[in-house]
């Protein structure tokens, strides 16, 4: 299979954002009534397979899954259509992953579901996947999938191996593990800042001995745009593009993490991807959900 024609995977969570539109941000101890409420399939991992399906990206999604009335629920973006279905009708290209048969959805109200684990992740099939983007969660089998990719890379010919990429979003001591096992390393500013950092670039600075060496490692921050490590050494850094009106900010993360990824994967630049993982990013706070980015992007072309 040509590199082209392989998928992107990404390896997190799958859950149920309720959301509640009001006026104004609810003082604690008052009742405020909603202008409306969605619901929407959320999680890191999924939101970022969204929207590089919007984009054009043929990708796959590997979660933890539940039967029950949530994944039975109505879910606005794909018409009625169960959570289950939405992750298969979205990821049309995807064959949902055995281990998703017998797994719970991870939901706004289950929990202590337990994540992918490495045993799971020996059933796929590497040679169909050209990038695989794990959300820092359980680091510990993470490594250990991780290490999977890395021995099947070392069977193949350069062009022809996975790029390993991270989120560590989460300022959460353990997941630091996984800074020195990415290919491309999205570390979040709430990372950065409970690290003692106050810009993307000292940030950037400070963790470059975190990661290996060669690896990109990329720091979004908010209304200060995104700053990257290029493998030589160079500092990149791209303004954001914030809309008109901030509508919905939900997301922006993964969406940024998306757009990033979706351009690397297909070859291009690095400054290239991450001022349009900025843009794209950006662009999504303006609307609701995540359903505007394809309209977004072909304006914009
Ligand atoms: C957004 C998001 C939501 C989800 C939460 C989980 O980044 O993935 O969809 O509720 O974060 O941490």
């Amino acid at each position: 299979m040509e590199q082209k024609d392989k998928k992107v995977l990404c390896i997190g969570l799958v859950c149920l954002d309720i959301i509640s539109v009001v006026d104004k941000y609810p003082e604690e101890d008052t009742d405020s009534r909603c202008v409306s409420q969605r619901w929407q399939r959320g999680g890191n991992a999924s939101n970022s397979c969204t929207v590089l399906s919007l984009l054009g990206s043929s990708c796959a999604f590997m979660g933890s899954l539940c039967a029950g009335p949530v994944a039975r629920s109505h879910d606005p973006l794909q018409c009625k259509a169960p959570v289950l279905l939405h992750v298969r009708k979205l990821h049309h290209s995807l064959k949902l992953l055995p281990l998703m048969a017998d797994r719970r959805l991870r939901s706004y109200v289950v929990q202590n579901v337990p994540d992918v684990t490495a045993e799971d992740f020996s059933k796929v099939e590497l040679r169909h996947f050209k990038w695989i983007h794990w959300e820092g969660r359980n680091v510990d089998e993470q490594l250990k999938m991780i290490q999977q990719v890395a021995r099947h890379n070392a069977a193949l010919p350069w062009q022809q191996r996975i790029t390993i990429s991270v989120e560590i979003e989460k300022p959460r001591e353990p997941l630091y593990e996984l800074f020195a096992y990415g290919d491309v390393v999205f570390v979040s500013k709430d990372v950065a800042r409970h690290l003692g950092f106050h810009t993307p670039q000292s940030a950037l600075e400070g963790l470059r001995c975190r990661v290996k060496v060669g690896a990109v490692l990329i720091c979004a921050w908010a209304e200060k745009g995104a700053d990257a490590l290029a493998p030589d050494g160079l500092f990149i850094h791209s303004d954001a593009f914030p809309p008109e009106r901030l509508i919905d900010t939900l997301g922006a993360g993964d969406t940024f993490n998306a757009a990033v990824i979706h351009k690397l994967s297909n070859g291009a630049r690095l400054e290239e991807a991450l001022t349009f993982g900025c843009r794209v990013a950006g662009g999504k706070c303006g609307f609701h959900g995540y359903g505007g980015i394809a309209d977004m992007v072909t304006r914009q072309e």
